[in-house]
Protein backbone atom coordinates (compact mmCIF):
# COMPACT_ATOMS: atom_id res chain seq x y z
CA UNK A 1 0.00 0.00 0.00
CA UNK A 2 2.74 2.37 1.08
CA UNK A 3 4.88 1.38 -1.78
CA UNK A 4 1.77 1.78 -4.22
CA UNK A 5 1.23 5.46 -2.87
CA UNK A 6 4.73 6.58 -3.23
CA UNK A 7 4.91 5.51 -6.60
CA UNK A 8 1.80 7.21 -7.28
CA UNK A 9 3.48 10.65 -5.77
CA UNK A 10 6.38 9.98 -8.08
CA UNK A 11 3.93 9.68 -10.96
CA UNK A 12 2.22 12.65 -10.32
CA UNK A 13 5.66 14.60 -9.40
CA UNK A 14 6.57 13.67 -12.92
CA UNK A 15 3.70 14.43 -14.44
CA UNK A 16 3.44 18.13 -12.88
CA UNK A 17 6.89 18.94 -13.70
CA UNK A 18 6.41 17.67 -17.28
CA UNK A 19 3.67 19.49 -17.64
CA UNK A 20 5.59 22.61 -16.19
CA UNK A 21 8.76 21.70 -18.87
CA UNK A 22 5.70 21.57 -21.79
CA UNK A 23 4.65 25.28 -20.35
CA UNK A 24 7.74 26.43 -20.80
CA UNK A 25 8.66 25.37 -23.93
CA UNK A 26 4.90 26.39 -24.84
CA UNK A 27 5.85 30.08 -23.86
CA UNK A 28 9.12 30.32 -26.07
CA UNK A 29 7.83 29.32 -29.05
CA UNK A 30 4.78 31.94 -28.67
CA UNK A 31 7.68 34.70 -28.70
CA UNK A 32 8.44 33.37 -32.09
CA UNK A 33 5.00 34.87 -32.95
CA UNK A 34 4.34 37.08 -35.98
CA UNK A 35 6.14 38.12 -38.64
CA UNK A 36 5.49 41.43 -39.61
CA UNK A 37 7.81 42.54 -41.91
CA UNK A 38 6.89 40.28 -44.99
CA UNK A 39 5.16 42.04 -47.57
CA UNK A 40 6.25 45.40 -45.50
CA UNK A 41 7.01 48.18 -48.33
CA UNK A 42 9.64 49.92 -45.75
CA UNK A 43 12.98 48.26 -46.70
CA UNK A 44 14.61 50.43 -43.78
CA UNK A 45 12.60 48.30 -41.26
CA UNK A 46 13.93 45.29 -41.84
CA UNK A 47 15.52 44.61 -38.40
CA UNK A 48 18.27 42.07 -37.95
CA UNK A 49 17.50 41.00 -34.57
CA UNK A 50 20.34 41.76 -31.71
CA UNK A 51 22.09 38.60 -31.89
CA UNK A 52 22.74 38.32 -27.97
CA UNK A 53 20.65 39.06 -25.70
CA UNK A 54 22.97 40.39 -22.71
CA UNK A 55 20.09 42.99 -21.80
CA UNK A 56 17.39 40.26 -20.57
CA UNK A 57 20.28 39.56 -17.68
CA UNK A 58 20.29 42.94 -16.73
CA UNK A 59 16.60 43.30 -15.85
CA UNK A 60 15.43 42.55 -12.98
CA UNK A 61 12.12 40.96 -13.27
CA UNK A 62 11.08 41.29 -9.48
CA UNK A 63 11.61 44.79 -9.53
CA UNK A 64 9.26 46.28 -11.42
CA UNK A 65 9.97 49.97 -12.09
CA UNK A 66 12.77 49.59 -13.47
CA UNK A 67 12.55 52.19 -15.90
CA UNK A 68 11.28 55.01 -13.64
CA UNK A 69 13.02 57.60 -15.52
CA UNK A 70 11.20 56.97 -18.54
CA UNK A 71 7.41 56.77 -16.54
CA UNK A 72 5.43 59.30 -17.30
CA UNK A 73 3.34 60.97 -14.70
CA UNK A 74 1.91 63.47 -15.52
CA UNK A 75 -1.71 63.55 -15.71
CA UNK A 76 -2.01 65.01 -19.01
CA UNK A 77 -0.34 65.19 -22.25
CA UNK A 78 -0.84 67.95 -24.76
CA UNK A 79 1.34 67.66 -28.07
CA UNK A 80 1.48 70.55 -30.81
CA UNK A 81 0.81 68.91 -33.93
CA UNK A 82 0.84 70.53 -37.19
CA UNK A 83 -2.77 70.87 -36.89
CA UNK A 84 -3.46 72.63 -33.83
CA UNK A 85 -2.66 71.62 -29.93
CA UNK A 86 -4.41 68.01 -29.23
CA UNK A 87 -4.37 66.16 -25.46
CA UNK A 88 -3.24 62.59 -25.78
CA UNK A 89 -5.63 59.70 -25.50
CA UNK A 90 -4.76 56.92 -23.32
CA UNK A 91 -7.69 54.53 -23.50
CA UNK A 92 -8.02 51.82 -25.85
CA UNK A 93 -9.02 48.24 -27.45
CA UNK A 94 -6.25 46.75 -29.53
CA UNK A 95 -7.90 43.43 -31.05
CA UNK A 96 -4.96 41.43 -31.94
CA UNK A 97 -5.75 39.49 -34.84
CA UNK A 98 -3.28 36.42 -35.25
CA UNK A 99 -0.45 36.76 -37.42
CA UNK A 100 -0.56 39.99 -38.57
CA UNK A 101 2.30 41.93 -37.20
CA UNK A 102 0.47 42.08 -33.91
CA UNK A 103 3.56 41.33 -31.40
CA UNK A 104 5.44 44.01 -32.86
CA UNK A 105 2.08 46.55 -32.12
CA UNK A 106 1.41 44.61 -29.03
CA UNK A 107 5.22 45.60 -27.33
CA UNK A 108 4.72 48.72 -28.13
CA UNK A 109 1.31 49.45 -26.84
CA UNK A 110 2.56 47.45 -23.78
CA UNK A 111 5.02 50.13 -23.63
CA UNK A 112 2.20 52.87 -23.55
CA UNK A 113 0.57 51.38 -20.67
CA UNK A 114 3.12 50.76 -19.12
CA UNK A 115 4.35 54.27 -18.85
CA UNK A 116 1.69 55.74 -17.85
CA UNK A 117 0.38 53.37 -15.42
CA UNK A 118 -3.20 52.41 -17.06
CA UNK A 119 -5.17 49.46 -15.81
CA UNK A 120 -5.29 47.14 -19.04
CA UNK A 121 -6.86 43.85 -18.34
CA UNK A 122 -4.62 41.29 -18.30
CA UNK A 123 -4.71 37.11 -18.77
CA UNK A 124 -5.12 35.25 -15.80
CA UNK A 125 -2.27 33.33 -13.89
CA UNK A 126 0.52 32.55 -16.18
CA UNK A 127 -1.98 32.80 -19.20
CA UNK A 128 -1.10 34.77 -22.59
CA UNK A 129 -4.65 35.26 -23.78
CA UNK A 130 -8.09 36.65 -22.75
CA UNK A 131 -10.01 33.78 -23.53
CA UNK A 132 -8.98 33.64 -27.04
CA UNK A 133 -10.02 31.84 -29.49
CA UNK A 134 -13.35 31.88 -28.19
CA UNK A 135 -15.07 35.28 -27.40
CA UNK A 136 -14.00 36.95 -23.98
CA UNK A 137 -16.09 36.44 -21.17
CA UNK A 138 -16.63 38.33 -17.69
CA UNK A 139 -13.94 36.16 -16.43
CA UNK A 140 -11.47 35.44 -18.82
CA UNK A 141 -9.20 38.43 -17.57
CA UNK A 142 -8.07 39.33 -13.84
CA UNK A 143 -10.40 41.33 -11.90
CA UNK A 144 -10.30 45.01 -11.13
CA UNK A 145 -11.60 47.53 -8.30
CA UNK A 146 -11.49 50.14 -10.99
CA UNK A 147 -12.68 50.80 -14.80
CA UNK A 148 -10.39 49.19 -17.17
CA UNK A 149 -8.32 51.70 -19.38
CA UNK A 150 -8.46 49.11 -22.05
CA UNK A 151 -7.27 45.85 -23.44
CA UNK A 152 -4.51 44.71 -25.78
CA UNK A 153 -3.93 40.98 -25.23
CA UNK A 154 -5.50 38.52 -27.38
CA UNK A 155 -8.82 38.29 -27.34
CA UNK A 156 -11.51 37.73 -29.44
CA UNK A 157 -13.53 41.13 -29.77
CA UNK A 158 -17.42 40.99 -27.71
CA UNK A 159 -18.53 44.66 -27.60
CA UNK A 160 -20.90 43.48 -25.08
CA UNK A 161 -18.25 42.45 -22.65
CA UNK A 162 -15.71 45.14 -23.60
CA UNK A 163 -18.29 48.48 -23.34
CA UNK A 164 -19.72 47.08 -19.71
CA UNK A 165 -15.30 46.59 -18.14
CA UNK A 166 -13.58 49.51 -20.15
CA UNK A 167 -13.83 53.01 -19.93
CA UNK A 168 -16.93 54.65 -23.11
CA UNK A 169 -14.04 57.04 -24.82
CA UNK A 170 -11.66 54.03 -25.26
CA UNK A 171 -10.97 53.90 -29.31
CA UNK A 172 -11.05 50.34 -30.61
CA UNK A 173 -8.34 49.47 -32.82
CA UNK A 174 -7.15 46.62 -34.89
CA UNK A 175 -4.99 45.18 -37.29
CA UNK A 176 -5.52 43.05 -40.79
CA UNK A 177 -3.46 41.63 -43.61
CA UNK A 178 -3.71 40.43 -46.99
CA UNK A 179 -5.57 37.30 -46.61
CA UNK A 180 -3.62 35.21 -48.87
CA UNK A 181 0.03 36.16 -47.30
CA UNK A 182 -2.16 35.68 -43.77
CA UNK A 183 -2.97 32.20 -44.50
CA UNK A 184 0.72 31.24 -45.67
CA UNK A 185 1.97 32.75 -42.43
CA UNK A 186 -0.66 31.30 -39.95
CA UNK A 187 -0.01 27.88 -41.91
CA UNK A 188 3.24 27.96 -41.24
CA UNK A 189 3.24 28.98 -37.88
CA UNK A 190 0.55 26.55 -36.49
CA UNK A 191 2.25 24.00 -38.74
CA UNK A 192 -0.40 22.86 -40.46
CA UNK A 193 0.89 20.99 -43.06
CA UNK A 194 2.93 18.60 -40.52
CA UNK A 195 0.00 17.86 -37.95
CA UNK A 196 -2.53 17.49 -40.41
CA UNK A 197 0.21 14.98 -42.08
CA UNK A 198 -0.28 16.58 -45.48
CA UNK A 199 1.48 14.00 -48.20
CA UNK A 200 1.90 16.15 -51.33
CA UNK A 201 5.67 17.56 -50.87
CA UNK A 202 4.36 21.35 -51.57
CA UNK A 203 1.94 21.31 -48.10
CA UNK A 204 0.23 24.49 -49.41
CA UNK A 205 -0.90 22.95 -52.74
CA UNK A 206 -1.32 19.58 -50.79
CA UNK A 207 -3.54 21.25 -48.65
CA UNK A 208 -5.49 23.74 -50.25
CA UNK A 209 -6.38 20.82 -53.22
CA UNK A 210 -7.28 18.14 -50.48
CA UNK A 211 -9.46 20.87 -47.33
CA UNK A 212 -12.20 18.60 -46.48
CA UNK A 213 -9.57 15.57 -46.04
CA UNK A 214 -6.22 17.83 -43.96
CA UNK A 215 -8.60 20.09 -42.60
CA UNK A 216 -11.02 17.86 -40.63
CA UNK A 217 -7.81 16.12 -39.33
CA UNK A 218 -6.10 19.41 -38.49
CA UNK A 219 -9.50 19.95 -36.23
CA UNK A 220 -10.28 16.56 -34.69
CA UNK A 221 -9.45 15.35 -31.35
CA UNK A 222 -6.12 13.17 -33.02
CA UNK A 223 -4.95 16.27 -34.14
CA UNK A 224 -5.17 17.79 -30.71
CA UNK A 225 -2.21 16.56 -29.54
CA UNK A 226 0.08 18.15 -31.79
CA UNK A 227 -1.69 21.25 -31.78
CA UNK A 228 -0.69 24.37 -29.45
CA UNK A 229 -3.47 26.33 -27.53
CA UNK A 230 -5.76 25.65 -30.33
CA UNK A 231 -9.32 23.43 -29.28
CA UNK A 232 -10.66 21.31 -31.52
CA UNK A 233 -13.32 22.39 -34.21
CA UNK A 234 -11.39 25.79 -33.95
CA UNK A 235 -9.99 26.37 -38.18
CA UNK A 236 -6.96 28.46 -38.04
CA UNK A 237 -6.53 28.69 -41.99
CA UNK A 238 -10.31 29.51 -42.93
CA UNK A 239 -11.46 33.30 -42.09
CA UNK A 240 -9.25 33.18 -38.67
CA UNK A 241 -9.16 37.44 -39.84
CA UNK A 242 -12.68 37.91 -38.67
CA UNK A 243 -13.30 35.25 -36.34
CA UNK A 244 -10.61 37.36 -33.85
CA UNK A 245 -12.99 40.30 -34.87
CA UNK A 246 -15.88 38.06 -33.36
CA UNK A 247 -17.69 37.47 -36.15
CA UNK A 248 -20.19 34.40 -35.95
CA UNK A 249 -18.42 31.69 -37.82
CA UNK A 250 -19.61 28.23 -36.38
CA UNK A 251 -17.05 28.64 -33.15
CA UNK A 252 -17.51 27.16 -30.89
CA UNK A 253 -19.97 24.40 -32.29
CA UNK A 254 -23.51 26.01 -31.65
CA UNK A 255 -22.92 28.97 -32.20
CA UNK A 256 -24.50 30.77 -35.56
CA UNK A 257 -22.46 30.43 -38.72
CA UNK A 258 -23.13 32.98 -41.24
CA UNK A 259 -20.00 32.40 -43.26
CA UNK A 260 -21.73 31.50 -46.47
CA UNK A 261 -24.00 34.46 -46.37
CA UNK A 262 -22.36 37.19 -48.50
CA UNK A 263 -25.06 39.90 -46.72
CA UNK A 264 -25.00 39.00 -43.34
CA UNK A 265 -21.04 39.16 -43.11
CA UNK A 266 -21.43 42.92 -44.59
CA UNK A 267 -23.91 43.77 -42.14
CA UNK A 268 -21.37 42.24 -39.40
CA UNK A 269 -18.30 44.32 -41.15
CA UNK A 270 -20.32 47.59 -41.25
CA UNK A 271 -21.30 47.24 -37.27
CA UNK A 272 -17.31 46.57 -36.71
CA UNK A 273 -16.82 50.00 -39.02
CA UNK A 274 -19.30 51.36 -36.78
CA UNK A 275 -17.38 50.15 -33.69
CA UNK A 276 -14.01 50.36 -34.55
CA UNK A 277 -11.74 53.93 -34.87
CA UNK A 278 -8.83 52.09 -37.35
CA UNK A 279 -8.14 49.22 -38.92
CA UNK A 280 -4.96 48.85 -39.04
CA UNK A 281 -3.99 47.40 -42.79
CA UNK A 282 -0.10 45.35 -42.16
CA UNK A 283 1.00 46.23 -45.77
CA UNK A 284 1.18 49.82 -45.14
CA UNK A 285 2.18 49.77 -41.65
CA UNK A 286 4.29 53.01 -41.50
CA UNK A 287 0.48 54.93 -42.87
CA UNK A 288 -1.15 52.87 -40.19
CA UNK A 289 1.16 54.26 -37.49
CA UNK A 290 0.17 57.95 -38.61
CA UNK A 291 -3.22 57.18 -38.71
CA UNK A 292 -2.67 55.90 -35.14
CA UNK A 293 -0.80 58.70 -33.93
CA UNK A 294 -3.59 61.45 -35.42
CA UNK A 295 -6.28 59.43 -33.93
CA UNK A 296 -4.79 59.11 -30.63
CA UNK A 297 -2.58 62.47 -30.73
CA UNK A 298 0.35 60.24 -29.92
CA UNK A 299 3.64 61.26 -30.65
CA UNK A 300 6.49 59.36 -32.84
CA UNK A 301 8.38 58.37 -29.34
CA UNK A 302 4.89 56.61 -28.56
CA UNK A 303 5.15 54.78 -31.82
CA UNK A 304 8.55 53.63 -31.65
CA UNK A 305 8.81 50.10 -32.37
CA UNK A 306 11.07 46.80 -32.71
CA UNK A 307 9.73 44.24 -35.34
CA UNK A 308 9.54 40.86 -33.87
CA UNK A 309 9.96 37.38 -34.84
CA UNK A 310 10.51 38.10 -38.72
CA UNK A 311 9.73 34.69 -40.02
CA UNK A 312 11.56 33.24 -42.65
CA UNK A 313 10.06 29.82 -43.76
CA UNK A 314 9.32 27.86 -47.22
CA UNK A 315 6.06 28.84 -47.57
CA UNK A 316 6.49 32.28 -47.75
CA UNK A 317 7.96 31.50 -51.06
CA UNK A 318 5.04 28.79 -51.96
CA UNK A 319 3.40 29.12 -55.22
CA UNK A 320 0.74 31.41 -55.26
CA UNK A 321 -1.00 29.93 -58.55
CA UNK A 322 -4.11 31.03 -60.16
CA UNK A 323 -5.93 27.61 -58.86
CA UNK A 324 -4.50 27.75 -54.94
CA UNK A 325 -5.55 31.35 -54.75
CA UNK A 326 -9.15 30.84 -56.37
CA UNK A 327 -9.30 28.17 -53.68
CA UNK A 328 -8.51 30.42 -50.66
CA UNK A 329 -10.56 33.08 -51.98
CA UNK A 330 -13.64 30.43 -51.61
CA UNK A 331 -12.73 29.16 -48.20
CA UNK A 332 -12.15 32.08 -46.59
CA UNK A 333 -14.34 34.63 -47.85
CA UNK A 334 -15.38 36.37 -45.03
CA UNK A 335 -11.51 37.45 -44.65
CA UNK A 336 -11.54 38.86 -48.55
CA UNK A 337 -14.66 40.48 -47.67
CA UNK A 338 -13.31 42.04 -45.00
CA UNK A 339 -9.78 42.89 -46.43
CA UNK A 340 -11.11 44.49 -49.36
CA UNK A 341 -13.59 46.32 -47.11
CA UNK A 342 -11.13 48.13 -44.89
CA UNK A 343 -8.33 48.80 -47.23
CA UNK A 344 -10.75 50.46 -48.78
CA UNK A 345 -11.55 52.82 -45.77
CA UNK A 346 -8.24 53.06 -45.04
CA UNK A 347 -6.75 54.85 -48.01
CA UNK A 348 -9.69 57.26 -47.78
CA UNK A 349 -9.42 57.90 -44.14
CA UNK A 350 -5.92 59.00 -45.49
CA UNK A 351 -6.85 60.73 -48.55
CA UNK A 352 -8.98 62.82 -45.48
CA UNK A 353 -5.94 63.65 -43.74
CA UNK A 354 -4.75 65.83 -46.11
CA UNK A 355 -1.63 66.43 -48.24
CA UNK A 356 1.24 66.40 -45.28
CA UNK A 357 0.03 63.25 -44.35
CA UNK A 358 2.61 61.59 -46.38
CA UNK A 359 5.19 64.03 -45.35
CA UNK A 360 4.65 62.47 -41.85
CA UNK A 361 5.11 59.25 -42.56
CA UNK A 362 8.58 59.31 -44.33
CA UNK A 363 9.52 61.91 -41.30
CA UNK A 364 8.34 59.08 -38.75
CA UNK A 365 10.71 56.33 -41.43
CA UNK A 366 13.36 58.40 -40.52
CA UNK A 367 13.30 58.67 -36.87
CA UNK A 368 12.37 54.69 -36.52
CA UNK A 369 15.52 53.94 -38.56
CA UNK A 370 17.67 56.35 -36.59
CA UNK A 371 16.12 54.20 -33.43
CA UNK A 372 16.72 51.02 -34.40
CA UNK A 373 20.11 51.77 -35.51
CA UNK A 374 20.67 53.37 -32.27
CA UNK A 375 19.39 50.42 -30.40
CA UNK A 376 21.13 47.85 -32.37
CA UNK A 377 24.86 48.89 -31.64
CA UNK A 378 26.59 48.70 -29.05
CA UNK A 379 28.37 52.03 -29.25
CA UNK A 380 29.48 54.27 -26.03
CA UNK A 381 26.39 56.86 -26.98
CA UNK A 382 24.75 56.89 -23.80
CA UNK A 383 21.62 59.14 -25.68
CA UNK A 384 20.26 59.39 -29.01
CA UNK A 385 18.97 63.04 -29.68
CA UNK A 386 16.04 63.22 -32.20
CA UNK A 387 15.66 66.51 -33.43
CA UNK A 388 12.36 69.05 -33.26
CA UNK A 389 11.19 68.62 -36.87
CA UNK A 390 7.30 68.96 -38.73
CA UNK A 391 5.99 66.56 -37.23
CA UNK A 392 7.96 66.33 -33.77
CA UNK A 393 9.24 68.21 -30.74
CA UNK A 394 12.69 66.72 -30.18
CA UNK A 395 13.25 63.81 -27.27
CA UNK A 396 16.15 62.06 -26.31
CA UNK A 397 16.24 58.04 -26.49
CA UNK A 398 18.21 56.52 -23.71
CA UNK A 399 19.72 52.46 -23.85
CA UNK A 400 16.87 52.08 -20.82
CA UNK A 401 14.66 52.31 -23.97
CA UNK A 402 16.29 49.92 -25.75
CA UNK A 403 16.43 47.56 -23.15
CA UNK A 404 12.60 48.11 -22.43
CA UNK A 405 12.09 47.34 -26.09
CA UNK A 406 13.68 43.47 -25.27
CA UNK A 407 11.80 42.77 -22.43
CA UNK A 408 8.26 41.55 -21.77
CA UNK A 409 6.69 43.92 -20.61
CA UNK A 410 3.34 41.88 -19.48
CA UNK A 411 5.65 40.33 -16.60
CA UNK A 412 6.02 43.65 -15.10
CA UNK A 413 2.02 44.39 -15.80
CA UNK A 414 1.40 41.34 -13.92
CA UNK A 415 3.44 42.33 -10.73
CA UNK A 416 2.90 45.76 -11.06
CA UNK A 417 -1.31 44.54 -11.23
CA UNK A 418 -0.53 42.39 -7.92
CA UNK A 419 0.94 45.14 -6.02
CA UNK A 420 -1.97 47.93 -6.45
CA UNK A 421 -5.23 45.38 -6.64
CA UNK A 422 -4.32 42.92 -4.22
CA UNK A 423 -5.31 40.15 -5.60
CA UNK A 424 -4.03 36.73 -6.81
CA UNK A 425 -6.23 34.31 -7.81
CA UNK A 426 -6.66 30.94 -5.64
CA UNK A 427 -7.58 27.35 -6.04
CA UNK A 428 -11.22 28.13 -5.29
CA UNK A 429 -11.32 31.06 -7.96
CA UNK A 430 -9.83 28.98 -10.85
CA UNK A 431 -12.26 26.16 -9.80
CA UNK A 432 -15.19 28.59 -10.08
CA UNK A 433 -14.39 29.97 -13.46
CA UNK A 434 -12.23 27.40 -15.35
CA UNK A 435 -9.63 28.47 -17.54
CA UNK A 436 -10.87 27.61 -21.54
CA UNK A 437 -7.25 28.52 -22.89
CA UNK A 438 -3.86 29.09 -22.82
C1 LIG B 1 -20.35 38.37 -25.22
O1 LIG B 1 -20.42 38.55 -23.82
C2 LIG B 1 -21.71 38.48 -23.28
C3 LIG B 1 -21.62 38.81 -21.81
O2 LIG B 1 -20.77 37.94 -21.13
C4 LIG B 1 -22.27 37.10 -23.53
O3 LIG B 1 -23.60 37.04 -23.03
C5 LIG B 1 -22.25 36.80 -25.01
O4 LIG B 1 -22.67 35.49 -25.23
C6 LIG B 1 -20.87 37.00 -25.56
N1 LIG B 1 -20.88 36.81 -26.99
C7 LIG B 1 -20.35 35.75 -27.56
C8 LIG B 1 -20.46 35.70 -29.02
O5 LIG B 1 -19.80 34.88 -26.93
C1 LIG C 1 7.57 19.21 -40.49
O1 LIG C 1 8.07 17.90 -40.70
C2 LIG C 1 9.27 17.84 -41.45
C3 LIG C 1 9.60 16.41 -41.74
O2 LIG C 1 9.44 15.61 -40.59
C4 LIG C 1 10.36 18.56 -40.67
O3 LIG C 1 11.57 18.54 -41.39
C5 LIG C 1 9.94 19.99 -40.43
O4 LIG C 1 10.88 20.64 -39.61
C6 LIG C 1 8.58 20.05 -39.75
N1 LIG C 1 8.15 21.40 -39.70
C7 LIG C 1 7.79 21.97 -38.59
C8 LIG C 1 7.39 23.40 -38.68
O5 LIG C 1 7.78 21.40 -37.52
C1 LIG D 1 12.22 32.33 -52.77
O1 LIG D 1 12.17 32.91 -54.05
C2 LIG D 1 13.34 33.59 -54.41
C3 LIG D 1 13.15 34.20 -55.80
O2 LIG D 1 11.83 34.50 -56.05
C4 LIG D 1 14.52 32.63 -54.40
O3 LIG D 1 15.70 33.34 -54.69
C5 LIG D 1 14.64 32.00 -53.02
O4 LIG D 1 15.66 31.02 -53.05
C6 LIG D 1 13.35 31.32 -52.64
N1 LIG D 1 13.46 30.84 -51.26
C7 LIG D 1 13.06 29.62 -50.89
C8 LIG D 1 13.24 29.29 -49.43
O5 LIG D 1 12.57 28.83 -51.66
C1 LIG E 1 -5.64 48.35 -51.12
O1 LIG E 1 -6.20 49.51 -51.65
C2 LIG E 1 -5.31 50.24 -52.49
C3 LIG E 1 -5.97 51.56 -52.84
O2 LIG E 1 -7.22 51.35 -53.43
C4 LIG E 1 -4.98 49.42 -53.70
O3 LIG E 1 -4.08 50.10 -54.54
C5 LIG E 1 -4.34 48.12 -53.25
O4 LIG E 1 -4.13 47.27 -54.35
C6 LIG E 1 -5.22 47.39 -52.24
N1 LIG E 1 -4.45 46.30 -51.68
C7 LIG E 1 -4.80 45.04 -51.83
C8 LIG E 1 -3.85 44.04 -51.31
O5 LIG E 1 -5.86 44.70 -52.33
C1 LIG F 1 28.67 45.23 -26.03
O1 LIG F 1 29.29 45.79 -24.88
C2 LIG F 1 29.46 44.91 -23.81
C3 LIG F 1 30.00 45.65 -22.59
O2 LIG F 1 30.30 46.96 -22.87
C4 LIG F 1 30.41 43.80 -24.24
O3 LIG F 1 30.57 42.88 -23.20
C5 LIG F 1 29.80 43.08 -25.44
O4 LIG F 1 30.70 42.11 -25.91
C6 LIG F 1 29.49 44.07 -26.57
N1 LIG F 1 28.76 43.36 -27.62
C7 LIG F 1 29.02 43.54 -28.91
C8 LIG F 1 28.15 42.77 -29.86
O5 LIG F 1 29.90 44.27 -29.32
Amino acid sequence: MKIHLKKRNIQICSLIVLMFMLVILMNHSHTEEDDLVDNMRFADVKVTPVETNEYLNVVDYDYVDNFQSLLKNSREIVHNTAHGKCKERRSFVFIKTMKCGTQTLVNMFRRFVYLRHLNFMLPRLDKIYLGWPYTINEHDFRPSKKQFDGLLEHSVYNRTVMKKFIRKDAAYITIIREPFSHFKSSFNYFNVGNISLVQESDHISGYLQNLDKYETFYKSPEGARLRYCIPDGFSVTKNLLSNCLGMPLGFPPGRENIEADDTLIREYIKQLDADFDLVMIMEYFHESLILLKRIMCWSFEDLLYQTSNVGTYKSKNASTSVKNLNIYKKWSQADYILYNYFNATFWKKISNEGKDFHEEVTEFSDVQAKVTSFCQTNGTKEALVINAARFTDEFVVHKDFCIMQQVDLSVYLKTRYERIEGWKEDEEYTKKYPLKTC
